[in-house]
């Protein structure tokens, strides 16, 4: 069976994405992500690459 991976954009808010994946940092770290992860997308977060909810704050509008 072919496993399933979902990347859902949030309205205003991150990239919600679902599955199992290998994520590569820019220092060349490499992460195994087995669980949902959010990434934000309005360049505010204080811990890039993910979210913080820092896009509330900043009211990001896409
Ligand atoms: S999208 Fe959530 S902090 Fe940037």
């Amino acid at each position: 069976m072919e496993k399933e991976f979902i990347v859902k954009v949030v309205k205003n808010g991150p990239l919600v994405v679902s599955g199992d994946f290998k994520l590569v940092l820019p220092s060349g770290e490499e992460q195994e992500v087995t669980r949902k992860t959010f990434f934000c997308r309005c360049g505010q977060s204080k811990n890039k690459p993910y979210c913080d909810g820092a896009h509330a704050a900043v009211k990001f509008d896409e």
